[in-house]
C-alpha cells in the first residue's frame, strides 16, 4: 500500500479550503502585498486551492484546468521583491497558525512554499 499523500495527511480539500481561505484573509489586508492582488480574491483563492491540492499531492484540479502552472512565469506580470515573498510566507504561516496545521508535516510543507517563493522573485527591493 503507497504512503499518504501530504494532502491526504493534512485533511484533503477541507484543510485546503479553510487554509487558503486564512490565507487570502491576510493577504487582502496587507500593505505590502494587497495592491498587486485583485480586490475580489474569490478567482485567485479558487485557483490557490486548486494549486495547493497537486503541490501537496492530490488530485491534478489545476493542470486539469489551466495547463502546466510555469509558476514563476505566471509571476512575472508583478513585483516579486524579496520584501513580498517575506510577506506571503508570513501570511501563510499565520493562516497555518489559524486553521491549526501544526507538527512536521506542517514544517515540511512551509519549508518547501519558502523554497517556492524564493524563486518566485523577480524584482530586487527598493534601495533606502
Ligand atoms: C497568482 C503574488 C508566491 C501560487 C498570484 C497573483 C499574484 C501573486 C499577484 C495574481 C493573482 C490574480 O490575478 O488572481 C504572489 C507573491 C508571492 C507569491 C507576491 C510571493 C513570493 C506564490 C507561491 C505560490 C503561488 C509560493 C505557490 C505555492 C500562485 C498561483 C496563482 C498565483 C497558483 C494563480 C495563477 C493563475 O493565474 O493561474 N500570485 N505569489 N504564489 N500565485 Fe502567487
Amino acid at each position: 500500500k503507497r504512503d499518504m499523500t501530504p494532502y491526504e495527511a493534512i485533511g484533503g480539500e477541507h484543510m485546503i479550503s479553510d487554509l487558503v481561505e486564512a490565507f487570502y484573509k491576510r493577504v487582502g489586508n496587507h500593505p505590502d502585498l494587497a495592491p498587486i492582488f485583485p480586490d475580489d480574491l474569490t478567482e485567485t483563492a479558487r485557483k490557490q486551492k486548486q494549486f495547493l491540492t497537486q503541490y501537496l499531492g492530490g488530485p491534478s484540479d489545476y493542470t486539469n484546468e489551466h495547463g502546466h502552472p510555469m509558476l514563476r512565469a505566471r509571476h512575472l506580470p508583478f513585483e516579486i521583491t524579496p520584501a513580498r515573498a517575506k510577506a506571503w510566507l508570513s501570511c501563510m504561516s499565520d493562516a497555518m497558525d489559524e486553521v491549526g496545521l501544526n507538527g512536521m508535516l506542517r514544517t515540511q510543507i512551509f519549508h518547501r512554499l519558502t523554497l517556492t517563493a524564493q524563486h518566485m522573485v523577480n524584482t530586487p527591493d527598493e534601495e533606502g
